[in-house]
């Protein structure tokens, strides 16, 4: 087990704070100490969640499906596969994790990964962009389909992804979005800043209002929000 710092330059909390948080928190195994290190040196970038984060999708992940963990969990935004297996490991026994990645690197790499993790047989990666997939996803799965929704793919997106989503998300089950808050940009500058600012805005504004969910941002890492499907 090690611990990890989270990514302060990123936090939205006081850099004391995100560095406690990370040193107390941070608690990860071996194998996923070295796998963003690996990925970086494969060439991809390191944009994947703190060790903190990571725990904190996965508790999430775990309090889903009755206390049993997701039986169906869908992803966007795979990258190297660090946020999936902290899912993966959460999935109910039989249970499968759907995980978007187009970047043919990203996907391969990631495939390595969910089988060098032990969980390659609960994970299919879906190797195209996440609005070209959504739609058959949809049409194949039903309405009232997911314990978990975690969208971290194209910031821009959020809102097209939200509307989706949202209706594929079990009552109980949970909407999971990382960046909320922060990345190059912050949710506090002005509107017209960045279009990716704008675009999470509305997003958190869409779900925050919808009563179909409860929400709440967790300022962890880089902004986190999770909504609740009444
Ligand atoms: C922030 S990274 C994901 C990090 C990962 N969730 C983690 O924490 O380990 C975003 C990923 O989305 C992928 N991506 C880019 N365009 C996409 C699209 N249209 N649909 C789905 N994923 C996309 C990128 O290639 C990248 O691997």
């Amino acid at each position: 087990m090690s611990r990890q710092p989270s990514q302060q330059d990123e936090s939205p909390v006081e850099p004391g704070f995100a560095s406690y948080i990370g040193e107390v928190f941070g608690r990860q195994d071996e194998f996923m100490d070295s796998l963003m290190p690996r990925a970086r040196e494969a060439g991809l970038p390191d944009i994947a969640l703190s060790a903190d984060a990571g725990r904190t999708l996965h508790l999430l992940a775990r309090m889903t499906g009755a206390g049993r963990g997701p039986s169906l969990a869908l992803e966007l935004g795979t990258l190297a596969g660090y946020s999936g297996i902290w899912i993966a490991r959460a999935l109910a026994p039989g249970g499968r994790l759907l995980t978007i990645e187009p970047e043919p690197a990203h996907a391969a790499f990631a495939r390595r990964a969910f089988d060098e993790a032990g969980v390659g047989d609960a994970v299919e990666i879906i190797a195209e962009p996440a609005l070209d997939a959504l739609p058959g996803l949809r049409a194949e799965l039903g309405d009232a389909s997911l314990d978990l929704v975690f969208l971290d793919a194209i910031k821009t997106e959020y809102p097209d992804y939200y509307e989706l989503c949202a209706p594929m998300v079990k009552p109980g089950g949970l909407l999971i979005a990382d960046n909320v808050l922060t990345s190059d940009w912050r949710i506090t500058d002005a509107p017209g800043s960045d279009e990716r600012r704008d675009a999470v805005d509305r997003f958190n504004r869409a779900v925050a209002s919808d009563d179909r969910f409860f929400a709440i941002c967790d300022p962890i890492r880089a902004g986190m929000l999770v909504a609740l499907r009444r």
